[in-house]
């Protein structure tokens, strides 16, 4: 088989990627290792900056996005037992929209079927070859056992953070830079109305907790914990109770509690990998770069990479090389952006085990002065909706 792109990994990046060069008049195909529905189902992010939320309207995907999704203009901090909203309309002109990870996946895989476009589920034993010639290979086995090899001119590594393609570059030509923290996060799915019409990123004395929704109907909340914690040891009671310490403000507040649908820890982490290319493999989203999800932007990062790639990739198949040398350089500039916001908006929230007393009242200081400088705020404001693409 060949195509002119080789697609590894169905997430937000590889189908978006697909998707801009199907738009473009480029070939590709799509291999993902999981099942069709559980890619549609995976539960992750709900934060969508303004410059992703243009961009799908741009490419004909915004239907579902703007009929369903929640525009907020605004969200709270809160600490010291008090609200204090940071107006991110007011603040930078622009908004951004709650609407949930799987469902860009689900308009994605949609619109690669309407559009009859390869995407392969359930692949194994994927590995990569000849990426530093101008003929890549990639080989996998089909969902139906069969062994396949699938010649390219390009391989797009959007396969996540424990994808194939990040380790099949060879030793000595990537340097990482990585940062682990001392906790996770305790994501919950709710079937309860959200007790609040905004998101509450919360810094209490017993740790971070974070209020967000997903519909008028259900509500995303997560918990500072251990990364060593047991997901068993955190019954529903646990975690209501849990949640409801730690949202706890003067005035009127009241968590509304229902059904958990679906809960899960995640560890947190930075992490980045330079250059995102190497040869004819181009690595994009998770499989180059993580941030820590305080401050939603995982995701959207993924969306600008490929943003800068789907044209990189349609120049060199015109025999145009620039944008292809400069891939790595024009995403590592936003990449490095988002990791600082991530880490600031992560430190500057959670409760940090080893801290000392000078370190909690720098913090301290730092919530404060955020929430009370329109400047600090506006500086927060415009990391959070999303600097314009490159
Ligand atoms: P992934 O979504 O990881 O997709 C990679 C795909 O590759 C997967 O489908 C995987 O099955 C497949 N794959 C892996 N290995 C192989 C292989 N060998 N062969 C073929 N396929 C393979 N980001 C935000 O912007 N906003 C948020 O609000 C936000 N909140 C988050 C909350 C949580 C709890 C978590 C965990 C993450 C959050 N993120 C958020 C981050 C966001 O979910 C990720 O950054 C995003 O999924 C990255 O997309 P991706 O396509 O690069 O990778
Ligand atoms: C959500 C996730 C985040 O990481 C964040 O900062 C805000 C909201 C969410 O899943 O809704």
């Amino acid at each position: 088989m060949r195509t002119q792109v080789a697609v590894i990994g169905a997430g937000p990046a590889g189908l978006l990627l697909s998707y801009l060069l199907h738009q473009a008049g480029v070939e590709a195909v799509v291999l993902e290792a999981r099942d069709r529905e559980y890619v549609r189902q995976r539960v992750r992010a709900g934060v969508c900056e303004q410059p992703t939320v243009d961009l799908l309207t741009e490419i004909g995907l915004g239907g579902r996005l703007a009929a369903e999704g929640l525009p907020h203009e605004g969200f709270s901090l809160r600490f010291d037992g008090a609200d204090h909203r940071i107006a991110l309309t007011e603040l930078t002109g622009k908004a951004i929209t709650v609407y949930g990870q799987q469902e860009i996946v689900k308009d994605l895989v949609d619109a690669h079927e309407a559009a009859d476009l390869p995407l392969h589920f359930e692949v194994s034993e994927v590995s990569l070859s000849s990426v530093d010639t101008s003929r890549p290979v990639v080989r996998y086995r089909d969902s139906a056992g069969a062994l396949q090899t699938l010649e390219c001119d390009a391989i797009a590594g959007c396969d996540g953070f424990h994808g194939v393609s990040r380790p099949s570059i060879p030793d000595g030509v990537l340097t990482t830079f990585e940062r682990e923290y001392p906790f996770a996060w305790l994501g919950v799915l709710a079937q309860t109305p959200p007790s609040h019409e905004e998101l509450i990123y919360t810094h209490h004395p017993r740790g971070f907790a974070l209020h967000s929704m997903r519909s008028p109907d259900v509500t995303r909340l997560y918990l500072q914990v251990d990364p060593a914690e047991e997901l068993a040891a955190w019954s529903d009671d646990r975690i209501w109770t849990e949640l409801s310490t730690r949202l706890a403000v003067e005035g009127e507040f009241t968590l509304q509690e229902g059904p958990i649908l679906d809960k899960g820890i995640t560890p947190m982490r930075s992490f980045v990998t330079e250059p995102m290319r190497h040869g004819r493999l181009f690595l994009a989203g998770d499989a180059a770069h993580i941030v820590p999800p305080t401050g939603a932007k995982g995701m959207n990062l993924a969306v600008a990479d490929v943003v800068v790639l789907s044209r990189a990739l349609t120049a060199l198949l015109q025999g145009d090389s620039s944008l292809a040398e400069s891939y790595s350089d024009t995403c590592l500039r936003r990449v490095w952006r988002a990791e600082h916001f991530s880490w600031f908006m992560t430190t500057m929230l959670h409760v940090d085990p080893g801290a000392d007393a000078f370190a909690r009242r720098l913090q301290l200081s730092q919530l404060r002065y955020t929430a009370s400088s329109r400047a600090a705020a506006t500086s927060l404001a415009e990391n959070y909706v999303g600097l314009p693409f490159a």
